[in-house]
């Protein structure tokens, strides 16, 4: 047999059976050699069409649903070389993936013509994009996913986004300087939004007050060079990644109006030294905190961690945060897990504690810790 591109013989008859269906050739090729004069009777309508695979493309149809009724085109033009654009392609793509192809620009006459509205998904990485404009993917009515990482980008115009129902947008690995957090808004605000802004070099995120706030859930700002913590007030994130950013301190207020943000990531910020009373005050939601690789972190007091209290996972590894406060049980109702020192694992474990005459048999509530090798990790870590 020769090898097939995830297509059976019985997928290649169902496709040559449906008219017009141009990736057969290259789905089923060889195998069906005996086939080809059927096959290229049924398909000799469709030539002349941009439908065919561009050569050098690969174009792969998937479908799914009942008798095959639906079908989605994934066309892969990556590592050709920039001669590529404008790449015509088939009319029903949902996929086009022009990654690696050394790209410098990308323009609306590079993204339109048939198949262009249709497309779904655009995989621009790893290119040498350095600039586009506000009217570069305006053709694009229904794209939800734009993977534009790994390019040297330093600015967005306004409004570049704006045309699409986008609901994942890759920025990481470029050199954005800075960015108006505004962008991201969309007309529609309906569809939250996955936003990676990781590995550049931004050092403020202004908002513009008067625009509609956009409908951001993860937001990955790990890697870039903000000293303070920006603001995001009303944005209804769930999901915060501040990592590895030269920021020195949270200070009370930091983290205002961000009642639904579910997973905070304060790890791996070189200088942090400072967590001020309150500073977590209004993250009511919160469940998953964490603070590891911060060496010059040196304490937890009770008045920082107020108020989390749905707080259930706190890890503190590799951080200077060598004893927890002995309220800690109180002040994080909650708490399932928390991770200290290298690798010191502790569960809130509940004792049975004496049997008192007028309230019964009392409950405690302890954290028990533990190593990689599973013994009970010595003081200070017990409580
Ligand atoms: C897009 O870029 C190409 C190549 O640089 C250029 O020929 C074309 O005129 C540009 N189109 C627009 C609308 O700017
Ligand atoms: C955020 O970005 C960092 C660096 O690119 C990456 O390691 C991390 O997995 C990202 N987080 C999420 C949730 O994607
Ligand atoms: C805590 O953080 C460290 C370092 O970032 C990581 O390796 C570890 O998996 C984390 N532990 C938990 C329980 O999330």
């Amino acid at each position: 047999m020769y090898p097939l591109q995830r297509h059976s013989s019985k997928d290649c008859f169902g496709c040559l059976l449906k008219p017009c269906s141009y990736c057969c050739p290259l789905l089923c090729g060889r195998t069906m050699h005996f086939l080809a004069w059927f096959n290229l009777l049924l398909l000799l309508p469709c030539f002349g069409t941009t439908k065919t695979c561009f050569p050098g493309c690969h174009c792969e149809v998937e479908t799914f649903g009942l008798f095959d009724s639906f079908s989605l085109t994934k066309v892969d033009c990556s590592g050709i070389g920039s001669h590529i654009v404008p790449v015509p392609i088939p009319l029903d793509t949902s996929y086009l993936d022009l990654s690696s192809n050394r790209l410098e620009t990308i323009n609306e006459s590079m993204l339109t013509g048939p198949g262009y509205t249709t497309l779904v998904s655009l995989d621009l990485s790893y290119n040498k994009i350095a600039k586009i404009s506000s009217t570069t993917f305006s053709k694009l009515r229904y794209l939800e996913s734009l993977d534009l990482s790994h390019n040297s980008l330093e600015v967005l115009p306004e409004n570049c986004f704006s045309s699409s129902p986008l609901s994942d947008i890759d920025l990481s690995n470029n050199k954005l300087l800075d960015i108006a957090i505004d962008i991201f808004a969309s007309k529609g605000q309906g569809k939250s939004l996955n936003v990676d802004l990781s590995n550049n070099m931004l050092s403020t995120i202004t908002r513009h007050h008067e625009k509609s706030i956009p409908n951001i859930q993860n937001l990955n700002l790990s890697g870039n060079r903000l000293k303070f913590v920006p603001n995001l007030q009303g944005i209804p994130l769930r999901y915060l990644n501040l990592d590895g950013n030269p920021l020195v301190k949270v200070e009370k207020g930091d983290f205002t109006g961000l009642k639904d943000l579910i997973h905070l990531s304060l790890s791996g910020l070189h200088g942090f030294r400072e967590l001020s009373p309150h500073s977590f005050k209004e993250l009511q939601a919160l469940q998953v905190l964490d603070l590891s690789n911060n060496p010059s972190l040196k304490s937890l007091s009770p008045e920082v961690i107020f108020g989390l209290n749905s707080l259930q996972e706190l890890n503190l590894s590799g951080s200077g945060i060598s004893s927890l406060p002995k309220t800690l049980l109180k002040c994080l109702p909650s708490i399932k897990s928390i991770t200290l020192g290298k690798d010191i694992q502790c569960l809130k474990t509940i004792k049975e504690g004496q049997y008192h005459r007028q309230i019964g048999l009392t409950k405690k509530e302890v954290l028990s810790c533990h190593d990689s090798r599973g013994s009970v990790a010595a003081a200070p870590y017990v409580l």
